[in-house]
């Protein structure tokens, strides 16, 4: 199964991005021909600065590297690699109802948030329809915000299909429901907009201060305490088997122990999670050329792809 993602990079991420998204995506690396691309062609829409964008689209490369994304199963490129890209996205703009565009609940939000309402980021679900269908994708696993987009592509495809003949694969969406909302320290869904969530990559001093921040009820020591309303166990379940989650709770029963003891313990669980990964981190922030190395070697494979199947669609919209 062709599986696709784009990963717009939005500065560091978080442990609820990790389990809501990360983790089931590099799931999937392993039993299907999976492409996944940073997508800094879309990161632009919203981030002016040219400094920024660049160490952005480094740096995402580097963090889905460090958890696990591997190149050698997966093709894994930048989206401004590969130029085919664009020309699709104009081509497909031909086949596009602005009707269609200006339903886009996102651009909506988006333009809500204060984001400059240009012609890129309303044209960005065409751009995603590209990517999706430049490489004769089946899957796109997304999450909720970005069914819609998906939905657009599908549009566009059917529409350009039914002039044209079979050019495009339909593709699908894929939402994976049994994926939990993380809880950020608050309590509330950890969101980097509500300032309430745990980066991946931390060092451990603040780890541990932002874990003790997490916010509990005031049973004191000498009492038992009550696992199913406490974030913390929250959290810490999310690094868990059954097993041990069951081992946890009867700490919670116990009485022996006070919630300072467990925010210890899930600051060591999220130190431990991310122990490889922090030092194959810090490998590829000191070897950057790697890192293109990468990237180029990944836009080789998708550009030949790419390549074929601009051909057959420059033919059948008569584009000499
Ligand atoms: P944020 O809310 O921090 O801005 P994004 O909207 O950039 O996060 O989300 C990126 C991905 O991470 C999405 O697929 C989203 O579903 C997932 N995600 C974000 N926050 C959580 C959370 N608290 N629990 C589960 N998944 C999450
Ligand atoms: N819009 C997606 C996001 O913000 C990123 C993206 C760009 C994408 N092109 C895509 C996702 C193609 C899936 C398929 O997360």
């Amino acid at each position: 199964m062709r599986v696709l993602n784009g990963l717009q990079s939005s500065g560091s991420l978080h442990i609820g991005n990790y389990f809501g998204a990360i983790k089931p995506m590099l799931e999937l690396q392993d039993s299907n021909d999976m492409f996944m691309f940073i997508a800094n062609y879309h990161a632009l829409t919203s981030l002016k600065d040219s400094k920024a964008l660049k160490a952005n689209t480094i740096d995402a490369a580097i963090t889905f590297l460090s958890l696990g994304l591997d190149p050698d199963k997966s093709t894994f490129w930048a989206q401004s690699d590969v130029k085919e890209v664009l020309e699709l996205y104009w081509i497909l703009s031909a086949y596009t109802p602005t009707g269609l565009l200006e339903r886009a609940t996102s651009y909506k939000d988006k333009v809500t948030k204060g984001i400059g309402a240009n012609h890129a980021l309303f044209s960005y679900p065409v751009l995603m329809a590209a990517d999706i269908l430049l490489y004769d994708s089946q899957v796109v696993p997304v999450g909720k915000d970005q069914i819609q987009h998906v939905e657009m592509a599908r549009d566009i495809a059917i529409k350009f299909n039914n002039e044209h003949g079979e050019i495009f694969v339909i593709p699908e969406h894929k939402v994976d429901e049994n994926v939990a909302t993380v809880p950020g320290i608050d309590g509330a869904k950890m969101s980097k907009s509500y300032s309430n969530d745990i980066k991946i990559f931390m060092d451990e001093k603040p780890l541990q201060k932002l874990c003790n921040k997490v916010v509990t009820d005031s049973t004191p020591m000498g009492e038992a305490l009550d696992w199913k309303s406490c974030n913390v166990y929250a959290l810490a379940s999310l690094f868990l088997n059954e097993s041990k989650r069951l081992e946890l709770q009867d700490r919670y029963k116990s009485t022996n122990e006070g919630y300072g003891h467990f925010k210890k313990y899930l600051k060591e669980l999220i130190w431990d999670e991310f122990f490889e990964a922090r030092e194959k981190r810090a490998y590829y922030l000191n070897n950057q050329d790697k890192v293109r190395e990468i990237l180029y070697t990944g836009a080789e494979k998708a550009s030949k792809i790419a390549s074929v199947k601009m051909e057959i669609i420059r033919d059948a919209v008569g584009i000499i």
